[in-house]
């Protein structure tokens, strides 16, 4: 799983995030082999077309991912280099696999036309952010999806009101455009943005789900609720500690090589200076 192509960045609840029917691809595949003895030569070749569609309509959504992550790299290294100050931890993305897909839309009996696919199924281009401080969270959030190519199409602030299970992120489903050979074509991509402690609970819960088959015992069910209230906890503390050390004052990095010497400093205050005069 953790070598799958396609993948970038350390997603810590592959399954959770990257692909939840993985489980059962060897089945598909088992019985997309026998379906596939079975069909005559002309519905071999409409199968063959659709491979060709397939990877047509996936192409946009591996690009939409690359765009919002090098949106989100750009406002990391922003902050980095002129605040001293990195409110992104850790940015991770994940394309569904065609697999994923095609079990996604047999369960909900959507409409399996690429059309209808591209409205219904909302999360075949996925992006994390992980960041050290809830406020961090919903700052990232307002600088990109305030951004004027980017559509925001749902929120689901699960941050302000958790899952019952104790789940907690700021999810959003965005559109955005991609500059395509023939033209922009616009990519629906699914954002997760949570805290250090939420993405570490939320990867402890995906992998006991998936250990107990989505059966999980009601005794570790509490012990998730807890756990997820004791990182909420951490939380609270962690932003309120980061307050009274920062006092909200953001710094401008002085090492960076984006900032002059002094020197150099001096000399454009004096040019400044003079070519007011001339
Ligand atoms: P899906 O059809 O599964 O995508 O869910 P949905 O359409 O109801 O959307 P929702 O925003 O609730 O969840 C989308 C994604 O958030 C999931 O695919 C998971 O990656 C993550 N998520 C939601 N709920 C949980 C949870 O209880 N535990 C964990 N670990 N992840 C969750
Ligand atoms: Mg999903």
């Amino acid at each position: 799983m953790h070598n799958r192509p396609g993948y970038r960045g350390i997603v810590t609840d592959q399954m959770t995030f990257d692909d939840q029917s993985a489980p059962h691809e060897a089945m598909l595949s088992d019985r997309a082999a026998q379906a596939l003895e079975a069909v005559d030569e002309s519905a071999l070749d409409d199968i063959r077309g659709l491979r060709d569609d397939f990877a047509r309509f996936m192409m946009p959504y591996k690009f939409g991912i690359d765009e919002v992550s090098t949106k989100l790299e750009i406002l990391r290294q922003e902050f980095a280099e002129l605040h001293d100050y990195n409110p992104i931890e850790h940015i991770s993305s994940r394309l569904k696999s065609p697999e994923s897909i095609v079990q996604k839309i047999v369960r909900k009996g959507c409409d399996p036309s690429f059309d209808a696919i591209r409205e219904s199924i909302t999360d075949i281009a996925g992006v994390r952010v992980t960041c050290s401080f809830i406020s961090d969270v919903y700052r990232v959030f307002e600088l990109l999806t305030t951004q004027t190519d980017i559509k925001v199409l749902q929120v689901k602030d699960y941050i302000a009101e958790p899952k019952p299970n104790g789940y907690k992120s700021l999810h959003a489903i965005v559109e955005i455009p991609v500059f395509l050979s023939g033209g922009p074509v616009p990519v629906i991509v699914e954002i997760q943005l949570r805290t250090i402690a939420m993405d570490f609970w939320a990867s402890l819960e995906h992998k006991i789900y998936y250990k107990y088959d989505r059966a999980v015992p009601q005794e570790l069910l509490g012990g998730l609720k807890d756990a997820a209230d004791d990182a909420a906890r951490l939380d609270e503390t962690m932003q309120r500690l980061h307050h009274e050390i920062r006092g909200g004052a953001e710094r401008v990095t002085t090492g960076s090589i984006l900032v002059p010497p002094d020197a150099a400093l001096a000399d454009l205050h004096d040019a400044r200076s003079r070519f007011g005069d001339a």
